[in-house]
């Protein structure tokens, strides 16, 4: 069964799916951002994509002054909610903007981490995006890009078309970054940890760590 997406999520599907009560995701941050952040320096980091705001949150209470962007008032308003319920100093670190990607870039060198964790878009706009993202890496900072792995999407997928058009590669995010020229630290498919449950389409993530030399 191949199945077409009903939708192009759109600002208004993203809208939608966060005003439902209760969390669309865990409301951890993902694991990849703890190990690969948590060696870091805390400066400032920008969460692209911050959806409900976990990770954005956890930066903030490891001392990263947050800017975190999402296209959806939505995610930002319940994201916005928890960091204050849960911990209002770390909140008081964290600057939410209703942006969409699509139109907006961040400003080159201006952030120490830029992180997207699952910010899917369809080519020619991921390409431009995670170029934009590279360009925002400060020297000394780091870019961490984290996404679903197109090699998840087999043939017999029921998630083909335009769905499986929004999936990435390591490849695709090297040669999307690439112009920018930071140190690729970490450029690999990595198993999906905690295990996904066994009818998850998606068992590895792609997982892009890059760095921007010091300046002399
Ligand atoms: C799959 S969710 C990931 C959320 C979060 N990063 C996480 O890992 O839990 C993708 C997020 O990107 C946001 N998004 C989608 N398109 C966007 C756009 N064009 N500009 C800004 N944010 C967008 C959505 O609202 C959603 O919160």
């Amino acid at each position: 069964m191949v199945v077409h997406d009903e939708h192009g999520f759109d600002r208004d599907y993203w809208e939608e799916r966060y005003s439902a009560s209760g969390l669309a995701w865990s409301g951890n941050p993902n694991p990849v951002l703890v190990t690969d952040v948590t060696p870091l320096p805390p400066g400032r980091a920008l969460d692209v994509g911050s959806g409900e705001g976990a990770d954005a949150i956890w930066l903030a209470q490891h001392g990263w002054q947050v800017t975190g962007v999402d296209i959806a008032t939505s995610a930002l308003t319940k994201a916005k909610a928890r960091a204050e319920s849960l911990d209002p100093v770390a909140a008081d670190r964290i600057d939410w903007r209703q942006r969409d990607v699509t139109e907006w870039s961040p400003s080159p060198r201006a952030f120490d981490l830029v992180s997207a964790q699952f910010m899917h878009l369809p080519e020619p706009a991921r390409t431009t995006l995670f170029r934009s993202l590279a360009a925002a890496v400060a020297p000394g900072g780091t870019l961490l890009i984290v996404g679903h792995d197109a090699s998840d999407v087999g043939r017999d997928s029921p998630h083909q078309g335009h769905l499986a058009d929004l999936m990435f590669s390591v490849e695709d995010v090297l040669a999307a970054i690439a112009p920018e020229e930071l140190h690729v630290e970490v450029a690999e498919s990595r198993r999906r940890n905690p295990v996904p449950a066994p009818d998850s389409e998606f068992h590895h993530d792609v997982v892009v760590r890059a760095s921007r030399a010091t300046s002399i």
